[in-house]
């Protein structure tokens, strides 16, 4: 196996807790100004849950953080419930309180599209780069939406989905209605500049992927794998996930 990224194998509740608890500790050291890069999907859901415990229980405080969606569907405002701004306020934005949150506008008229995804890194760097970024993990190597064929040094932008990645999340619409076909991103590049990168596999259905990812070298072809040049960048998967390792 040639792989720059470090990988740790333990079950989905211990590696929720432990990112959970190495965000606390940054928070801390931050004074609470963290700036956070924040992806959707099922992977998340144990993670967000423990950040609210936490919340509620006075052991954190999300109140001056600042965070940033990886990702939305072109076409979709906050009000869609399959978009990722209504995902995020459902599992944690809503939930406890942020300082700033950032959601790239999918729902913005085409022509400004550009323009947000611009505005989107403007914001990033206002607020001193993202500390840490959490990531899950396509069943195609995507990482938030920077599908095959993604560059290094792709930045915030519009990109078109694949027919794997729709059929993927086709459950999560409404039946009948047709998963968009485009949607905003981070760039990878994006994501590489985040001062740590933590990314997430659960599942038997992530093996393939998780052991393709460890076999290849950083290429654009399974876009997570430019991460392997990440100086601290970690891949936790569970035991499902590492079944083919
Ligand atoms: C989605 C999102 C990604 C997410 C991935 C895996 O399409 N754009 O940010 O990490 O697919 O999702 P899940 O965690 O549900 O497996």
């Amino acid at each position: 196996m040639e792989t720059g990224l470090p990988v740790e194998v333990a079950s989905p509740e211990s590696i929720s807790r432990s990112v959970a608890e190495e965000i606390n500790a940054l928070c801390l050291a931050r004074q609470g100004h963290l700036v956070l890069g924040l992806p959707t999907g099922h992977t998340p859901i144990r993670l967000y849950r423990e950040l609210t415990r936490r919340v509620r229980a006075g052991l954190l405080d999300l109140s001056r953080a600042v965070t940033f969606n990886l990702d939305e569907y072109v076409g979709l405002g906050p009000e869609h419930p399959a978009s990722f701004r209504a995902f995020m306020e459902a599992h944690l934005l809503g939930l406890v309180p942020i300082g700033q949150a950032h959601a790239l506008r999918g729902d913005a008229p085409a022509e400004e599209l550009a323009a947000t995804c611009e505005a989107y890194e403007a914001a990033i760097a206002r607020a001193g780069g993202l500390d840490l970024v959490v990531l899950g993990l396509g069943r195609n190597g995507h990482i938030g939406f920077n599908e095959p064929g993604s560059p290094r040094d792709s930045r915030t932008r519009r990109v078109a989905l694949s027919p794997s990645t729709r059929a993927a999340n086709a459950g999560d619409f409404p039946p009948g209605e047709p998963v968009p076909e485009a949607a905003l991103t981070m760039g990878i590049g994006t994501i590489l500049e985040a001062r740590r990168v933590r990314v997430l596999a659960f599942g038997a259905h992530k093996a393939r992927i998780v052991r393709r990812l460890l076999d290849s070298s950083p290429g654009p072809e399974l876009p997570a794998s430019w991460l392997h040049d990440h100086p601290d960048a970690t891949l936790s998967v569970d035991h499902a996930a590492a079944s083919e390792l």
